[in-house]
């Protein structure tokens, strides 16, 4: 969810304004899930690189999160989406890991995913997967530490989207990215609507993967 900050520059807002707004678009695009029929929406809230923002913008992405499970929730509730979290989320400030197990309960039977990425960072993602594969005396292998990521339970990656005209990957979703399909839009994330996933998806529809087969 990219560009919230230079979405807030343009218009000589504070940064908090964005991420404000870039909250907002989570929100449309949770509304505009059922008739897309996707299995799970995963989006990146919050790196565990971005520990390194100053001390007053952590503070205002973490409570736009307490604000935004506190009035969103009844609605995940009322239309079927389970929340899920990955990353290394039981770190996080305490009220804000009852509030997301609280949310995880309320949800549990929701039949569409909405994943959310707090405190994530692919490659520690990888590193605990392997040493919970390991600690669990099976070995190392593709298969063991796939059933040990965060995703696990969750479907494989088939589109990977990133907004705002950067064009890499930031740590995030790397094992499972592998085979992803890729795309990059220059759109900041507070002006991208359900019409750019409905975009993006009938742009994906007309891709052909192979897997390395031909
Ligand atoms: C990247 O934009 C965005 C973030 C680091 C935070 C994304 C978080 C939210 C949209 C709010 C919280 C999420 C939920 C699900 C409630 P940036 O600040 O790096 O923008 P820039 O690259 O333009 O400076």
């Amino acid at each position: 969810m990219d560009g919230n900050g230079r979405w807030a520059k343009k218009r000589a807002l504070p940064r908090a304004v964005g991420h404000q707004r870039g909250v907002e678009a989570v929100r449309r695009l949770v509304r505009a899930l059922a008739p897309t029929g996707l299995e799970c929406l995963t989006l990146y809230a919050f790196s565990s690189e971005n520990w390194k923002r100053p001390d007053e913008e952590v503070d205002d992405l973490m409570n736009l999160m307490r604000r935004f499970i506190r009035s969103d929730l009844p609605e995940f509730v009322a239309n079927n989406v389970k929340l899920k979290i990955i990353g290394d989320w039981q770190s996080l400030a305490p009220d804000i890991v009852a509030m997301l197990e609280d949310a995880l309960a309320q949800t549990a039977n929701g039949t569409q995913t909405l994943a959310v990425a707090l405190n994530y960072g692919g490659q520690h993602e990888i590193a605990r997967a392997a040493a919970k594969a390991s600690a669990a005396g099976g070995g190392i292998s593709i298969e063991t530490i796939a059933a040990h990521l965060d995703t696990a339970d969750l479907p494989p990656l088939d589109l990977l989207i990133r907004t705002s005209g950067e064009v890499r990957l930031s740590n995030f979703l790397l094992w499972q990215a592998a085979y992803a399909e890729m795309l990059f839009v220059d759109t900041l994330w507070p002006d991208f609507e359900p019409a750019h996933l409905t975009r993006a998806l009938d742009d994906f529809a007309r891709r052909e993967r192979r897997y390395g087969g031909r």
